[in-house]
Parts: C-alpha cells; structure tokens; sequence
C-alpha cells in the first residue's frame, strides 16, 4: 500500500483517486472548491461519469479513499502526488497554468523533508511545464525538500472514463531519472497495460500530439462528409470502407457536428500556440480547428434552410453534453448551436439525460422539458447532437405527431435516413442524405459526372 495524494478532484483527478484506491493504495484527494470537497466527504459525486459514484463510496468505506482542502492533510505523508488540476485556454490561445503554478507552490510549502516526493504531472500542461514546476518546487520547498518531477499524462474519455482508467492502452511516463521511472511504473502494474518511458518533454508532447491526431481525423471526416453532400454520396459507406485499410483503422472516422469538451478544442488551440511560439505556423492545426467551427455553422444553416426561416421557428435540440454518458458541456457543439439559433429569432425546447442542470446556469433562454417527446412538442424541427444511447429507442409515430414541422435534422448520423423518410420526416445527416446520386438523377438534377481514368 502506497500513498498517494491527487490534486484536482475534477474529471481526471476522480478517476485517478477512485482508481489507485481500488488498487489497494490509501488516497487523499485535494481541491480547493470547499463545495465538492463537502459532497465528496458526504460520499457524493460531483460530477455524472458511469460507475464512478459507486467506486467512491466503496472506497469510503474501505478507508483507503479521503478528501480534504487542506494540502497538509495530504501532501506530507505523500509518496506520489498527482497534479490533476485544469488547464484552461488562456487569453492568447495558450494553456493557462495558473491553477498548476498555485497547486505547484502547495505542494511545495506542505513537502516532508523527511522523504523523497514524487510528483507526477497529469494534467495536460505544454512541453517544458515539468521544468517549470520543478523550479517552482525547488523555491517554494522546506528544507530542500527531496522531490522529483514526472510526467504522465492522461488519456482517459469521458464517458467511459473508469474503464480507460482500469485499461489504459499504454502508460506513458516522461522522466530524466530511471529509478523515478520505475517506481511510477511499479504503481500502475496492477493494470497491466504496457508502459513507455520517455524523456519529460516527450511525455508532454505525445498528450497533445495524440489529442490532435484524434481532433484532425474527426475534422477530416467532417470535410469529407461535406463534399459527399456535394456530391451526393452516403459518407458512412465511405468511412467503413475506408476503415476496412488497416493503415487506416475505423476508429474516429465518423462524421457529424465535430468535437467538443474539455480537452480536444483546448489541446489544439495550445499545441498551435506552442508551434507560433516556436516559430512554426501549424497549418493544419488551424485548419482542424477551423473546419470544427465551420461544422456547428453548416449545421444551423441546414436547420434554416430546411425550415425556411429560423426566425420564429421552435427547434427541439435532443442533447446537450459534449458527448454521451457525461454531464460535461465544455466547448460542447450544442452550446454555439442553440445560441446560433436564438440570435437567428429561434425558440429551443432541449433535453439532456444528465446536462440539464448546467445547461440552465449558460443558456437560460431555453425551454427544458422533461423528455424528448416533450422538447419535441410544437416543433418545427428536431436537431439531433448528442448521440445518448436511450436516444435510439423510441415511438418515433409519436414524435412525428406531436410536432409542428416534419424536419429531423441527425449530427450524429445516428438513424437511418430511409426507416426517417418512411416516417414522415424531412430528414438529414452530415454527408448522408436521401438524396443520393440515384435519386438525382431520378429527379433531373445534374449530377456531377464520374472523372475520367
Ligand atoms: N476531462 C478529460 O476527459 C481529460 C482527459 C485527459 C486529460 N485531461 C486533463 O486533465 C486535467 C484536468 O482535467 P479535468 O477535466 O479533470 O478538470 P476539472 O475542471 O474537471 O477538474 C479540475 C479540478 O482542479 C481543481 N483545482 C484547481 N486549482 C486547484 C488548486 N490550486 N489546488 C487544488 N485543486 C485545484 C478544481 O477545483 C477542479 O475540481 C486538464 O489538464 C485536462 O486537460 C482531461
């Protein structure tokens, strides 16, 4: 039994918490919202990730699991400390550090002199922050208190967090000293993933280079799937034989209303910023960036143009999260939607299984109703955003009877446009629409003609 102490009970610092307790080691968790703390103390979950409230509280009661906002309570009989704390956009585009430079002068004012601390960087932080908390150890530090400093970022999702916490697909672990190496390495054997070790900034530098390898793919697919509309071509069928090239892998390849959340938005903007600051204009980073804008404006002017004018039209947006099975509406596509749509004269009726709350304290203009029937009543359109599992299985008779409008508008590509169409509704998706290059032609449109080997 190790201890350890993880500061930052956000998302990441949860998860970290619940699951090395699990593994049989004593944790301390540490924030600085008084708040969470008491609902944490009170063996509640402050936020909605699947298994995680039932995990905290198994480890309430074993003991090994306990939470405070006093670094003292935590740090001094510390072996590992987990920096897991937020890393915002700043005001230039850049990772705001400032909760990692507080957390990292804690730290060092509560270190025991007595025994060496290992700090483990899992926050997502830019290449050269592990130097800069090492300075900031080094000066803020009793006694010249032993430490180390390693990095090991987090690869977790949201959604399906506790089982990427428990398998991870590799560990990787960024430090200048083997032996630190090897002692991180020897906490998470109980996961058996594979391990990488790495130089510090390699660590650092392989979080947001994975993170933009992901966003780029769900960027590309998005430019795929808008000239698959131009051209009248089912952009799923295209994803799935393009993911049968195991070059490729089918894995990020669907398309729909581009990414959101806490990390990928942020982790592009920051690697691009690191790219100017090393001279470097990372063009592809912007272009990624961009396209996912583009994504949510094409998705409102689709709304438009199929409902004819927005101005006074109801839109019933059925969820809201950044993805399913979290409460986390960061940089989530429904946020620039739905305020798209009120500033174009719309009335939203949305539903979310778990976002509600949170939504209401950003958007309070909107209308939110208990189910989807319910969002869906009296309008003219349903914009589909977040593909929630119970979202599939439903009396879609009653949905199409209880609205104003026939419009169904998927940015999640989630039904079939032809069972949709059947049912009387005006249906589409991102790069798949009934009118395919057929119906086209069926119908007398020009339809582009094949290029010429
Ligand atoms: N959320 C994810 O899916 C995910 C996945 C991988 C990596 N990450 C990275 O992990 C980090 C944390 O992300 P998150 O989503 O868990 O954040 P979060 O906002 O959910 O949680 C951060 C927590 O840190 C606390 N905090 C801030 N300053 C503090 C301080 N000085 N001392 C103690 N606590 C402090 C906040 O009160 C908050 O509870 C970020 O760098 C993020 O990019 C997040």
């Amino acid at each position: 039994m190790r201890n350890i102490a993880v500061v930052g009970t956000g998302y990441v610092g949860l998860c970290t918490a619940a699951t090395f307790a699990h593994a049989g080691n004593r944790v301390v968790g540490v924030d600085v919202d008084a708040e969470k703390i008491a609902r944490l103390t009170a063996g509640e979950s402050p936020i909605f990730e699947p298994g995680l409230a039932q995990l905290l509280r198994e480890h309430w009661r074993t003991g090994r699991l306990a939470f405070t906002t006093d670094y003292a309570d935590a740090i001094p009989a510390a072996d590992f400390v987990f920096i897991c704390v937020d890393t915002p956009t700043g005001a230039n585009g850049g990772a705001d550090l400032h909760h990692v430079r507080a957390a990292a002068g804690s730290i060092a004012r509560a270190l025991d002199p007595g025994h060496r601390t290992i700090v483990i960087d899992k926050s997502t932080m830019p290449v050269g922050s592990g130097e800069a908390i090492a300075a900031i150890l080094h000066e803020a530090s009793r006694a010249d208190a032993p430490f180390a400093v390693v990095s090991n970022p987090e690869f977790l999702r949201e959604g399906s967090a506790l089982h990427d916490a428990f398998h991870p697909d590799r560990v990787v672990i960024g430090s200048g000293d083997p032996a630190v190496t090897a002692a991180v390495a020897a906490l998470y054997e109980p996961f058996g993933a594979p391990i990488y070790r790495t130089s510090l900034r390699a660590a650092e530098m392989i979080k947001y280079a994975s993170n933009a390898m992901l966003a780029t793919r769900i960027s590309f697919m998005s430019e795929i799937a808008h000239i698959c509309d131009g051209l009248g071509v089912d952009v799923r069928e295209v994803a799935t034989g393009m993911g049968m090239d195991t070059r490729i892998g089918p894995q990020f390849l669907k398309a729909g209303i581009g990414f959101g959340g806490s990390c990928f938005p942020k982790d592009v903007k920051a690697l691009a910023f690191m790219a100017e600051e090393a001279e470097y204009t990372p063009q592809l980073l912007h272009a990624v960036l961009e396209i996912n804008r583009e994504a949510r404006r094409s998705f409102v002017r689709k709304i438009s143009h199929l409902v004819g004018d927005i101005e006074g039209a109801t839109i019933a947006v059925w969820g809201l999260a950044f993805k399913p099975d979290t409460d986390d509406l960061r940089e989530a596509p429904s946020l620039d939607i739905i305020r798209d749509l009120l500033s174009r004269g719309a009335t939203v009726r949305a539903f979310d299984p778990v976002a509600m709350e949170a939504a209401r304290r950003v958007l309070p203009e909107v209308v939110y109703c208990a189910d989807l029937y319910q969002a869906a009543t009296g309008a003219d359109a349903v914009a589909l955003i977040t593909e929630w599992d119970t979202f599939r299985a439903l009396d879609f008779a009653l949905v199409r009877s209880v609205m104003r409008g026939q419009v169904f508008v998927d940015g999640r590509n989630q039904f079939d446009p032809t069972a949709m169409a059947a049912l009387g509704f005006t249906y589409r998706g991102v790069g798949v629409s009934l009118v395919q290059v057929a119906s086209l032609a069926d119908a007398g449109v020009p339809v582009p003609a094949p290029v010429s080997v």
